[in-house]
């Protein structure tokens, strides 16, 4: 059992808990020492330049506003950069100069931002040491009272409401910040309207099905029931943008029995024996449907497991996809080889894109 240092009778037989120095101590004693560390408190406080000389202050104060100004500058000039040195694509010299004389102009409007607020309270706002000591995280009523004050003194010793033009110098350059960075974002939503550029493909009458990425033109006889082809258009590869040609016109072709296939009223003819070509674009978020099980039928996107039936026109038979693959209607031409009657009928890709 635990007893004090005030001669209890086990105190030297060496079980005892005593408050004492380690010295004094006898052997074997639990010691809890004093907390080691004194509060070594604030130092004495030690006036600024700007507190005792007004000449200084004024310099300080033009020199803060100054900064801030600068900011705007800085912030105004990104935009401005921005759109006289524009990227042109292919051309990576102007990427380079667009990017630097960006960096520079975002430089200079946040680090006088920065600078400048730094200045302002090491060097304007009242410079005395305060210590607080803690309390719970909701004060009383008289705390939240006092914080009301505190912040009132505040502002009234930072001068945030009396120096007006330090005021409205970092209100602007606040405002003029966020500037360069709307311009920038609202660039990378596409140039042109995305419904417009989603609602044709580079699919046309008489165009033939190729294999991807030889371009090989595909003969009808060559597609035996299971087997699946990855298709586009004849001609894609010299097209100089031929990857987003590609984003929208891929296909997947499959051959199946003409008795398995439910084809509703007006596509009786877009399918050629039994074999039909689906947009490869998954409808749900425009991942490339590539997974085909030939015993079901069923076609699968990898990135969210929508599943399509092909014996159904494609229809969503599970996962996040609302709407079927679009169908490209198939015919042959006087060579046999396969080719397309027309484009789509309706959008590829992802239905949001039809939501106009
Ligand atoms: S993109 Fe195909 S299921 Fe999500």
């Amino acid at each position: 059992m635990a007893q004090h240092d005030d001669g209890g009778d086990n105190a030297a037989a060496g079980s005892a808990v005593v408050k004492s120095e380690p010295p004094q101590a006898s052997r074997g004693t639990a010691v809890i020492a004093s907390d080691a560390f004194e509060n070594p408190g604030l130092p004495p406080h030690r006036l600024r330049v700007t507190d005792i000389d007004p000449q200084k202050d004024r310099t300080a104060e033009r020199r803060v506003y100054t900064l801030f100004y600068l900011s705007i500058v800085g912030s105004i000039l990104a935009v401005a950069f921005y759109v006289a040195f524009p990227i042109i694509p292919g051309d990576t010299a102007s990427v380079r100069l667009n990017t630097l004389l960006l960096g520079l102009a975002i430089a200079l409007g946040l680090l006088s931002l920065g600078v400048g607020a730094i200045y302002w309270s090491k060097n304007l706002m009242r410079g005395d040491e305060l210590s607080e000591d803690r309390h719970l995280t909701r004060g009383s009523e008289e705390t939240r009272a006092r914080s009301i004050e505190i912040f009132k003194e505040g502002n009234q010793e930072s001068g945030f409401g009396r120096r007006t033009l330090i005021r409205n110098s970092l209100l602007g350059a606040l405002v003029a910040f966020p500037l360069p960075g709307i311009v920038l974002f609202r660039d990378l939503a596409p140039a042109a309207d995305p419904v417009k550029q989603l609602e044709h493909t580079m699919w046309a009458k008489g165009m033939r099905l190729t294999h991807d990425p030889s371009g090989t033109p595909i003969k009808a006889s060559d597609v035996t029931i299971g087997s699946v082809f990855h298709v586009i258009p004849e001609g894609l590869n010299s097209k100089a943008d031929r990857l987003e040609e590609k984003a929208k016109a891929a296909v997947l072709l499959m051959r199946l029995k003409p008795e398995d296939l439910h084809v509703s009223s007006g596509r009786e003819t877009w399918n050629y024996n039994g074999i039909v070509a689906y947009s490869k674009i998954c409808t749900h978020v425009g991942c490339p449907v590539a997974l085909y099980e030939q015993q079901t039928h069923h076609l699968l996107c990898p990135c969210h497991s929508s599943t399509f039936d092909v014996t159904n026109e494609c229809e969503v038979i599970f996962g996040p996809a609302k709407r079927p693959l679009p169908q490209l209607p198939i015919a042959i031409d006087s060579e046999g080889y396969l080719v397309a009657q027309s484009d789509f009928h309706e959008p590829v890709g992802p239905s949001f894109w039809e939501r106009t």
